[in-house]
C-alpha cells in the first residue's frame, strides 16, 4: 500500500480526498496545523472508512517535523492542500499568506527532494485565471494578474513547481486547478467547515438557511449573465476529491518528468441566483437573501472547459449540483447551532 502525504488533509478538500485516497488503495499520511480544521474531522474520517488514520499535528513550514515524517514513513507521493484561502483575508493580511502559502510550499518540496519523492498533486485554483478572455476556459488560457494576494500565492506557486520540473527531469507533478468546490461527503460526516462568517456563498447559503445568519447577500445582480449574478462553475467536493486520486494514478504511472496544469470543474456555468433557486427546491424552504453591491475583485464569469481532465486523467464531474446542495444542506444541519 503506498503512502501518500496529504498536508491540510483534515481541511473540506484534504479530508474528503483523505476519503477517497483509502477507498482506492492507498494509506494517507496526515499533516495538518488545525489553523483551519479542527481534530475530529479525523475520527470523522475514520468513522466513514472504518480504520484509523496516521496524523501529525503541525505546520508545513516545520522542516525538522517533515523530516520525521519522511523517516517515519515512506512516502510515494505528496498531495499538498495546505494554504490559506480566503480571499479578502488575504488582502488584509498578504505577509500571512505569501509566508504560509509558498513557505508552506517550499518547505514541503525540499524535505521531499531530500527523500527522492518526485510525485506532486498540487492544490490550485481557477483564481489563477482572473477574468478569463474566453469562456470556458482552458489550461492554455493566459494567467492574468491575480486580484488578490491570495491568487498571487496560487500563480507564484505553479511557477515554482514549474522551474522545479525544468530543473529535475524525473520531478512529475499535476496542479489542479479547481472551480468552486461546494457540497459534502454523503454521510454528512464530514464537509465544510467555515471558521468566522463565510466567505464562499454556498456555506453563507446554508447557514443562512440554518437560522445562523439573517439573510444572504446577493453581491451584485447587474452583470452581463442571464440574471444579473455571477456565473461560478460548481463541483461537488467528492468528485474534486476523486480527480486528485486520478492525477496520483497519472504521475505514478509516468516514468519521466511532467507538469500538467488541468481544471477540474464540471464544464459549465451557474449563476448565483440559480444556486439560491436550486438550493430552495432541494432544501423545500425559502431563503432569506437580498441583492447588495458587486464585492470588490468578484470575476463576472468563469467556468471551466474540462477536456483534458477527461482526455488526460480519464476523469470527469458526475454529482449534480441539486445533489450537491443537498449534502451541504444535509452537512449544515449536523453542525451545531
Ligand atoms: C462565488 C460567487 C460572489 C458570497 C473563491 C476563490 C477560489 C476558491 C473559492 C478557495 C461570487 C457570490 C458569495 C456571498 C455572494 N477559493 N457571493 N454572496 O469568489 O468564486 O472563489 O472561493 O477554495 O479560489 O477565488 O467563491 O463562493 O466566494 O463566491 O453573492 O455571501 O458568489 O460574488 O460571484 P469565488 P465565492
Amino acid at each position: 500500500m503506498k503512502n501518500i502525504l496529504v498536508t491540510g488533509g483534515l481541511g473540506f478538500i484534504g479530508s474528503h480526498t483523505c476519503v477517497e485516497l483509502i477507498h482506492s488503495g492507498f494509506n494517507p499520511i496526515v499533516i495538518d496545523n488545525l489553523d483551519n480544521s479542527e481534530i475530529w474531522i479525523k475520527d470523522r474520517i475514520e468513522k466513514i472508512v472504518d480504520r484509523s488514520i496516521v496524523f501529525y499535528q503541525g505546520d508545513c513550514r516545520d522542516e525538522n517535523l517533515l523530516r520525521t515524517i519522511f523517516k517515519e514513513n515512506s512516502i510515494s507521493g505528496i498531495i499538498h492542500f495546505a494554504a490559506h484561502k480566503a480571499v479578502g483575508e488575504s488582502v488584509q493580511q498578504p505577509l500571512k499568506y505569501y509566508d504560509n502559502n509558498i513557505g508552506g510550499l517550499v518547505t514541503v518540496l525540499k524535505v521531499a527532494q531530500e527523500n527522492n519523492c518526485s510525485n506532486l498533486v498540487f492544490s490550485s485554483s481557477c483564481t489563477v485565471y482572473g477574468t478569463p478572455d474566453q469562456l470556458p476556459v482552458d489550461e492554455s488560457a493566459q494567467i492574468k494578474t491575480a486580484e488578490s494576494p491570495y491568487g498571487t500565492t496560487k500563480i507564484i506557486c505553479e511557477k515554482i513547481i514549474q522551474d522545479l520540473v525544468r530543473a529535475n527531469k524525473d520531478y512529475k507533478s499535476i496542479l489542479l486547478r479547481y472551480f468552486n468546490p461546494i457540497g459534502a461527503h454523503e454521510s454528512s460526516l464530514i464537509g465544510e467547515l467555515p471558521l468566522g462568517v463565510p466567505s464562499n456563498l454556498v456555506p453563507y447559503i446554508t447557514q443562512t438557511a440554518a437560522g445562523l445568519r439573517e439573510s444572504l447577500t446577493v453581491f451584485g445582480s447587474d452583470y452581463q449573465t442571464k440574471d444579473g449574478s455571477c456565473v461560478r462553475d460548481f463541483i461537488h467536493v467528492t468528485d474534486l476529491a476523486k480527480a486528485h486520486i486520478k492525477a496520483l494514478d497519472f504521475l505514478l504511472q509516468k516514468n519521466e518528468g511532467t507538469c500538467e496544469a488541468v481544471n477540474i470543474g464540471t464544464g459549465h456555468g451557474n449563476t448565483v441566483l440559480e444556486l439560491i433557486s436550486t438550493f430552495e427546491e432541494v432544501s423545500e424552504q425559502k431563503l432569506n437573501y437580498e441583492i447588495g453591491a458587486r464585492r470588490s475583485g468578484d470575476v463576472e464569469a468563469v467556468y471551466a472547459d474540462s477536456k483534458k481532465s477527461r482526455s488526460l486523467l480519464g476523469w470527469e464531474a458526475e454529482i449534480s449540483l441539486e445533489k450537491s446542495l443537498l449534502d451541504a444542506w444535509n452537512w449544515q444541519k449536523t453542525l451545531a447551532k
